[in-house]
């Protein structure tokens, strides 16, 4: 088996790293050109994507190593504009593998739709009438996917209840539908338009809404991780990254960046995979928010040998079949590095990915702080800037760093000092 263990990626040049990918992933000559490809995207496919087309916006797509998942080493495609993010989570995967790396889980992919009735007299009598007639709710839903149904997936359940809104009782019915490999938008929605009018006859109200929700609490994905306070820099640290964890639970000011920084993670792997990065932002806050009080979506704890042990909940609705996943020539790279063979692979994945995003954040900020990762990456483009190549890329960083002065005139006099020629 391959390892995605990697010591120094991000020193290697553009070409190593992608024979390492090409290597490890089996990807071939043309999907390798088409990485190299700015975008890797062509105006008519674009076109078939998406109204009102005018161009691209490109984001570097980069890659985090080291990652091991349920004892399976996974290459990570990120997708994402922001600096130190990829670094950051190769450098939790690498802390991660000594303990045996991340373990992770979820549900079958169930997505709800719900289908919203009004002006019910009965709405409580009317709830009862829906619930009897599941098997035929359920039949007329499961007709509008046979394809979905062959594959063993399909409206599996329903359920229903009563709001009281200002604007009167509202009854909803709730679609449970296993979507398989696919995100399941279209389906969901399909079927709830389709059993819409069943359940106006149903119940003698008038529907309105008929749509997925993005509160996906029947499609989470979770995954845990141990790592040993030698690895974590000291039981200090330990200790750092608990009380940043209670900050967190405690205070939502704090929660918000807390988990933001996880979403770092899981968003890249969705931009780069092509999935819906907005349906998983709405249900990870959403489902931070569910008790009322906004929490965290990850726990840290210290383990009884003072070892950290994290862990992680969240709904994933993510697909590898369908949608942008299929129509994006680099999504379909994204996913075979990837390897993954399920939707539900995909986003125990990304729970993982999140975890340690989530890692990384916390160890420095209990350690060192934020700001030494960002200004290394910041210090090597400015010496590149500066007219650095090779070898002074990383020395003239390196002193700027120390020195605490990150800026072009003094990258520039260093490369002057270190025999180089300043740009
Ligand atoms: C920056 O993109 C993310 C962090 O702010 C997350 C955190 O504070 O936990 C570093």
């Amino acid at each position: 088996m391959k390892s995605s263990e990697c010591h120094g990626f991000y020193k290697w040049s553009i070409d190593e790293r992608l024979r390492f990918l090409q290597e490890f992933s089996g990807l071939t000559d043309e999907e390798i050109a088409l990485l190299r490809k700015e975008g890797g995207l062509s105006l008519d496919r674009a076109e078939r994507m998406i109204e009102n087309v005018v161009g691209f916006m490109p984001i570097p797509l980069g890659i985090a190593v080291n990652f091991l998942i349920n004892n399976k080493d996974y290459l990570i495609p990120m997708a994402i504009e922001e600096p130190s993010v990829v670094a950051a989570a190769s450098n939790a995967a690498r802390m991660a593998r000594p303990s045996g790396g991340f373990w992770a889980c979820s549900t079958d992919p169930i997505m709800i739709a719900q289908i919203q009735a009004v002006g019910i007299k009965d709405p409580h009598f009317a709830k009862v009438s829906v619930l009897s007639s599941k098997d035929e709710i359920l039949r007329l839903a499961n007709e509008q996917d046979p394809v979905l149904v062959s594959l063993g997936g399909g409206a599996r359940d329903l359920d229903c209840k009563v709001l009281n809104t200002p604007v009167g009782k509202m009854l909803v019915t709730e679609l449970y539908v296993d979507c398989r490999d696919a995100m399941g938008a279209n389906t969901v929605n399909t079927m709830a338009e389709a059993v819409a009018p069943l359940i106006e006859r149903i119940t003698g109200g008038r529907v309105y809404l008929r749509i997925l929700s993005n509160l996906a609490t029947r499609r989470l994905a979770r995954a845990k991780v141990t790592v040993s306070k030698e690895a974590v820099g000291g039981e200090d640290v330990v200790d750092g990254i608990v009380s940043a964890y209670e900050f967190a639970a405690a205070d939502p000011y704090r929660c918000a960046t807390h988990n933001k920084g996880i979403m770092n993670g899981i968003i890249a792997v969705a931009l780069a995979t092509g999935n819906d990065t907005r349906a998983l932002e709405a249900g990870a806050h959403a489902y931070a928010a569910r008790s009322g009080h906004y929490s965290p979506l990850t726990v840290w704890e210290k383990n009884p040998r003072g070892d950290l042990s994290g862990s992680i909940e969240l709904p994933i609705a993510v697909g590898i079949v369908g949608g942008a996943t299929h129509a994006h020539p680099i999504a379909k790279i994204a996913l075979k590095i990837l390897g993954v063979k399920s939707a539900r692979e995909l986003a125990e994945v990304m729970a993982a990915v999140g975890l340690a995003q989530n890692l990384a954040a916390l160890r420095a900020l209990a350690a060192e702080g934020i700001q030494r990762g960002h200004m290394s990456l910041h210090a090597r483009n400015i010496a590149i800037m500066a007219g650095a190549t090779g070898d002074l890329v990383d020395k003239v960083a390196e002193r700027m760093v120390s020195e605490r002065k990150v800026r072009l005139d003094r990258a520039r006099e260093l490369l002057r000092e270190l025999g180089g020629q300043p740009a």
